[in-house]
């Protein structure tokens, strides 16, 4: 199993989660986060002056995959959040050891 942690911009979320509901993922975890990447953030110029914003809000999706599927996921991500401009987000993946459905007791792939 992989775990796909994918920061993506908070509109982008509607079009990932409909792609991955297709390819048989329902489950996810999302929650708001800031942060920055090669820019830093940005420069913003109000009433003509200057403002930095360090951090921009963007989303962070988590999701646990099995290994079969983990290439046709992250280019689905891909394709849906890409805009060709800069702060389209990124992408992390992790082995993961173990998952566990609480409800039927049920490990590994079986509790994805
Ligand atoms: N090295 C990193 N480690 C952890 N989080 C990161 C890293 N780089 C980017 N992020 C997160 O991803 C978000 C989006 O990053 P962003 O798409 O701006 O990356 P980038 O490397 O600057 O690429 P681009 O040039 O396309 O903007 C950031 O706001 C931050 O939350
Ligand atoms: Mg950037």
């Amino acid at each position: 199993m992989k775990k796909i942690e994918a920061i993506i911009r908070p509109e982008s979320l509607s079009a990932v989660k409909s792609a991955l509901d297709e390819l048989g993922y329902p489950g996810m975890t999302i929650s708001d986060v800031k942060g920055h990447g090669k820019q830093k953030g940005l420069e913003q110029i109000w009433r003509g002056r200057k403002y930095k914003v360090d951090f921009l809000p963007k989303l962070k999706l988590e999701i646990v995959v099995v290994d079969e599927d983990l290439s046709k996921i992250l280019n689905a991500i891909i394709r849906e959040a890409r805009t060709e401009s800069i702060g389209d987000g990124k992408i992390f993946v992790y082995d993961v050891i173990d998952a566990i459905r609480i409800r039927t007791g049920e490990y590994g792939d079986n509790a994805i």
